[in-house]
């Protein structure tokens, strides 16, 4: 396996991560979904991109209730991405281009149709193949009633009644998300025992890391108690349960036995920097995705707040910290960026309110140079490199996330940051399907590109010294030039005016993030190594919402 020359470090702690989201990537096939043989002809694309790892979000057999998150099989691919043989191919070709593989692990539930469940809903109550779920009667005179008020995160009850085969109602199921996304019990040890095998099997196939799904949720008070609705951790019935804990300390313990060490990365949202740095003590996960930072306004005081916060919680248990900005289940931020408030929360995702996608474009290329510039591990999702924005048009009867669906449309969802990504040409698909000799492509992408993405292609944009893909190249680039004083935890923030973000970074190494509406002058400095805005930068000034790294000797 080719691999750089520091293959055994600990590269989780500085890596910029790529999250591949499978179905919207690259469609080899012709069938409108994205596949794995779409990802293996673009490796290149990413190697060239120059990020470290690909984070792949689910590719196993799954239904697709939730695009991927309801997992049928886990030892099998599912056979619109392709087969594990082409995973294998993929990780293999990935690796020899020095790209790190991270699989997603979706502890917390299964599919409906994975076997376990479906040989849970055959037995009768009490059966052994119940207990791996939460099966439960309902209340009320005849159970019509669910076992608790518990409410789905995707909307509505979050259990679902199960019928007898002779069409008579029988117990409830649990499902924190969709109804067909059965909540494991993890009390049960089965449970544990089958998940630990998929963490084997997959770093038996090359496998760097795991990402793990909504990783606060898996443990359970077992009498699934009414809560309050301002309850909050360790008081909490399912969110952030000390005993959660004890699942990642096994699974620490079966990637530290590989050589090299494989890593643990944690879905963790919780509002609790303590409790948040719990998850990343010496002996559980390497490092958890940082959404307070990703939450955070376009505002010079909210974003120091929070890295300051967050180089504090990870420094008390010796954890790299991460920053992202986006992902697939988030607004983009070139759209988020782009509003009167630019600030990020599942309840506000805002569609429909005015955005200025050229102030969002300006600030996301600050905010990318802001974020690599910190101590710790980045996180990049796919198209944000193109400087795609949120797709708010999507008609309501293509619209696919279960949440829209749900919410009978009052969320509107996470479709407008899925839609696959535009590679070359002049109209849709552009490239991401293969067209016919007729032009046509042989079926519609799964959800419909924008037009007004014609000019945004990877094609396109690779010829552009000014496009965010030239932009994202040059960044990445500089990251790993200056890495003597990026990587290792060295920081500290410079005296500056309140809107100006300005921080050293190691010896000579200056970053300063302007967030102010006015030009704001440079600390003294003898090299500007590079910024975010396009065009020549001045030497002694930084403009409005640009970010700049300088050499200071
Ligand atoms: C978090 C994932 O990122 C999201 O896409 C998914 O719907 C839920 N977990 C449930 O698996």
């Amino acid at each position: 396996m080719a691999r750089s020359a520091d293959a055994h470090d600990e590269w989780w702690r500085h890596a910029v991560i790529y999250q591949v989201y499978p179905r919207s990537f690259a469609d080899a096939d012709g069938d409108g979904i994205g596949d794995l043989a779409g990802v293996r002809q673009h490796l290149r694309h990413l190697a060239e991109l120059g990020v470290d790892a690909l984070w792949f979000s689910p590719w196993y057999a799954s239904p697709q209730a939730d695009a991927g998150y309801d997992v049928a099989d886990y030892r099998r691919i599912d056979p619109a991405f392709g087969d594990l043989a082409e995973a294998e191919a993929l990780i293999a070709e990935a690796h020899a281009l020095g790209l790190r593989i991270i699989v997603d692990i979706v502890p917390n539930h299964v599919s409906d149709q994975h076997a376990w469940f479906k040989e849970a809903v055959a037995a009768a109550p009490g059966a052994e193949a119940r207990d791996l779920f939460w099966f439960r009667p309902g209340r009320g005179p005849d159970g019509e009633l669910p076992p608790n008020t518990w409410q789905s995160v995707f909307g509505g009850p979050a259990w679902t009644r199960v019928t007898h085969p002779d069409g008579s109602p029988g117990e409830w199921y649990l499902h924190l998300f969709a109804p067909e996304q059965p909540d494991l019990n993890w009390n049960n040890p089965k449970v544990r025992e089958e998940h630990e095998d998929v963490l084997r099997f997959w770093f038996d196939r090359g496998a760097d890391g795991v990402r793990i799904d909504s990783a606060t949720m898996p443990a359970k008070d077992p009498s699934l108690p009414e809560f309050a609705p301002d309850a909050t951790p360790p008081d909490h019935p399912y969110i952030d349960r000390d005993d959660v804990h004890s699942i990642y300390r096994s699974w620490r313990a079966i990637a530290s036995g590989y050589e090299p060490a494989r890593a643990l990365i944690g879905e963790v949202w919780l509002a609790d920097p303590d409790r948040f740095a719990r998850y990343l003590r010496s002996d559980e996960m390497h490092t958890a995705f940082n959404f307070d930072y990703l939450n955070s306004p376009w505002d010079p005081s909210a974003l120091r707040t929070v890295i300051q916060d967050t180089l504090d919680a990870h420094a008390g248990v010796g954890a790299a910290p991460t920053w992202v900005l986006s992902n697939h289940d988030v607004t983009r931020h070139v759209t988020r960026y782009g509003r009167a408030d630019t600030s990020y929360g599942h309840a506000l995702r805002q569609h429909g309110t005015p955005t200025d996608l050229v102030l969002g474009t300006r600030r996301a290329r600050a905010a990318l140079l802001l974020a690599l510039a910190l101590p710790g591990a980045h996180y990049l999702y796919q198209g944000e490199e193109l400087g795609l924005w949120e797709v708010e048009d999507i008609p309501a009867h293509l619209r696919q996330d279960p949440i829209f669906h749900r919410t009978a449309g009052q969320d509107v969802g996470r479709d407008g940051c899925r839609v696959p990504l535009p590679w070359s040409g002049e109209e849709p698909p552009f490239g991401f399907s293969p067209t016919t000799t007729a032009g046509r492509t042989t079926a519609p992408t799964w959800l419909p590109q924008p037009t007004a993405w014609a000019g945004h292609t990877v094609q396109d944009q690779q010829a552009d010294p000014d496009s965010m893909l030239t932009f994202y190249r040059g960044a990445l680039a500089a990251r790993r030039r200056h890495a003597s004083s990026l990587r290792g935890d060295s920081f500290r923030w410079l005296d500056a005016d309140p809107r100006v973000l300005a921080f050293q970074r190691g010896p000579g190494f200056v970053c300063v993030a302007n967030l102010s509406t006015a030009e704001q002058p440079l600390p003294p400095h003898s090299d500007i190594l590079v910024g975010s805005a396009t065009g020549t930068p001045s030497r002694d000034t930084v403009a409005p919402d640009t970010t700049v790294w300088l050499r200071t000797d």
